[in-house]
């Protein structure tokens, strides 16, 4: 088993937000986080944060929608150790909100570049790092939008927008998700969404324009539960910070 020192954990778009504050949770319990960020100055910035409150934290130049930045960030993580024990796949993109009359594929394309592709470019990249752990993790921060029982059920505000392409993106986040875990049962695949689905609540950041409701450790509640399993815990699952919700 590893101890909390030897705990290896990669963040994508961690310079910000719920990625900044995961890697600040986590390095807190002593984990070495490899923090992720596709702009070297922000995520230089965020890492000097982090190394200020004496958390182990290497910045990670990474950017989820371009092959070479990921195959790089492999070597650099590399050169620092021989496994990684949890991957959080958070970096997402909102896309314009544009609705499904009016989307282009140009328009899809962006959003799933980074919440689809994104995420299968990075979890098969690291899979031989994640194989090397004993209890290997893959968290994904999906949405509750992406949740076909939130968006048919009439009471959630979420059902009301006419989106397509971010929706649509992180429901097929979700079913990636089981998909991994059903083919790779020796890796934890479970995907999370910040808010709260029953409250109608989601965590206050900058893609949001700061209108949620719950702060940004509120927010990461469920990526914190789901990156710190035992290893007999649950694969294939979709929660809040509540617990366990529908897909
Ligand atoms: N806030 C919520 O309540 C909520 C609800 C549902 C789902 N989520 C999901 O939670 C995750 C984090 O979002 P957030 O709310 O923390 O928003 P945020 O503050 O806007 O953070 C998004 C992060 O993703 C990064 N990113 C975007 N495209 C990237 C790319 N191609 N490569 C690498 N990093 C990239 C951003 O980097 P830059 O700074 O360079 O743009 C930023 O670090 C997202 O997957 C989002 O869909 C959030």
């Amino acid at each position: 088993m590893t101890n909390n020192e030897q705990t290896t954990v990669l963040v994508t778009g961690a310079n910000k937000g719920l990625g900044l504050e995961t890697a600040r949770r986590l390095g807190a319990l002593g984990w070495t986080v490899f923090l992720g960020s596709r702009d070297e100055s922000r995520g230089r910035a965020a890492a000097d944060t982090l190394l200020s409150q004496d958390i182990k934290v290497t910045m990670i130049p990474l950017d989820v929608t371009s092959d070479a930045s990921v195959a790089n960030a492999v070597r650099l993580v590399r050169e620092h150790t021989d496994r990684l024990d949890v991957l959080v796949n958070n970096a997402g993109a909102s896309g314009h909100a544009v609705p499904p009359a009016e989307v282009t594929p140009e328009e899809l394309h962006g959003v799933y570049d980074t919440n689809v592709y994104g995420p299968v470019r990075v979890t098969n990249a690291f899979l031989p790092l994640l194989r090397a752990s004993d209890n290997p993790r893959v968290v994904m921060v999906s949405s509750a939008v992406g949740s076909f029982a939130a968006i048919t059920d009439p009471d959630q505000p979420a059902a009301k927008l006419h989106e397509l392409a971010y929706s649509s993106s992180k429901a097929a986040l979700n079913m990636i998700t089981v998909r991994y875990a059903h083919a790779l049962p020796d890796i934890k695949f479970n995907a999370i969404t910040p808010g709260e689905v029953a409250n109608h609540t989601f965590a206050a950041t900058d893609m949001n324009h700061h209108t949620g409701q719950l702060t940004v450790t509120e927010g990461t509640d469920a990526i914190v539960r789901l990156a710190t399993l035992a290893p007999d815990g649950p694969t294939a699952t979709f929660t809040d910070r509540l617990g366990p919700i529908s897909w």
